[in-house]
């Protein structure tokens, strides 16, 4: 199902590139809609384990974009997307991205495990960095709003550790957290609104 998903983005890309007469050098404009491909036209993903990016604090999305340009947080999917971009365009892409508005979920809520994820979420504090109502700050992601599949997905691998380049402080957040306790707090936060 991935697999497939994955192979219409590129689809899609592969459309997206034909139509826009863009170099490396250009405004963001053009390269947004390469992003928009995988990311959303208007930065709320609709494919699944792809993150939404609209409304995530600017300094997130510029340090996320830097340590994906270097190659140091690992995303098979974006390679050699960023080659080459300068700071002061990623920086501008951020911005794009920070100032637009969160899409409602698709999925419908399930109040036990909205209220179980709840709990959860207080009891581990996650709130601590991500602020309590999990709107992020700084180099902070947002999480409330975010899609439910890519907060399952990025919690389990940031769990085993198995992502390069992220933040080892969500390894030690996340230490000994049971699979169905990741799955509730991924519901409570994609049902949050923003
Ligand atoms: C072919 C699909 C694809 C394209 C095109 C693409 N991305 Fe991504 N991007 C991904 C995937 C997949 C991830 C998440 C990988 C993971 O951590 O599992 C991601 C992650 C990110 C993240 C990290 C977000 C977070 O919440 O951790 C940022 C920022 C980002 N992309 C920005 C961009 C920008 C800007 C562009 C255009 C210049 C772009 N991407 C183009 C697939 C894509
Ligand atoms: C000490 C601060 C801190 C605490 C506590 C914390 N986080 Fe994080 N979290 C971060 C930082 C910083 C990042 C960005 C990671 C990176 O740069 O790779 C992050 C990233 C994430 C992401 C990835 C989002 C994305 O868009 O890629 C998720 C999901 C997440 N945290 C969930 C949680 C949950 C759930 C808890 C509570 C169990 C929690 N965090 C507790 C600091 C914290």
């Amino acid at each position: 199902m991935r697999v497939f998903n994955i192979g219409k983005a590129w689809a899609f890309l592969g459309v997206a590139l034909l139509a826009t007469p863009f170099s490396w050098g250009q405004a963001p404009s053009a390269r947004v809609a390469m992003c928009g491909a995988c990311h959303g036209a208007q930065g709320n993903a609709v494919i699944p384990d792809i993150p939404s990016l609209a409304g995530q604090p600017k300094v997130f999305l510029e340090n996320q974009l830097v340590l994906i340009r270097e190659g140091m947080r690992d995303i098979p999917q974006m390679k050699g997307v960023l080659d080459n971009v300068p700071d002061a365009e990623l920086s501008a892409l951020a911005q794009h991205y920070s100032a637009l508005p969160v899409s409602k979920p698709s999925t419908p809520k399930r109040p036990d495990l909205f209220a179980r994820g709840e709990t959860l979420s207080k009891e581990m504090r996650c709130g601590i960095c991500h602020l309590p109502n999990y709107v992020g700050r700084e180099q902070m992601p947002r999480l409330a709003g975010q899609r439910e599949d890519y907060l399952l997905h990025t919690m389990r691998s940031m769990k085993s550790n198995q992502v390069a380049g992220r933040d080892p402080i969500m390894t030690a957040s996340l230490y000994g957290i049971s699979d169905a306790d990741l799955q509730a707090i991924a519901h409570f936060l994609a049902q949050t609104a923003p």
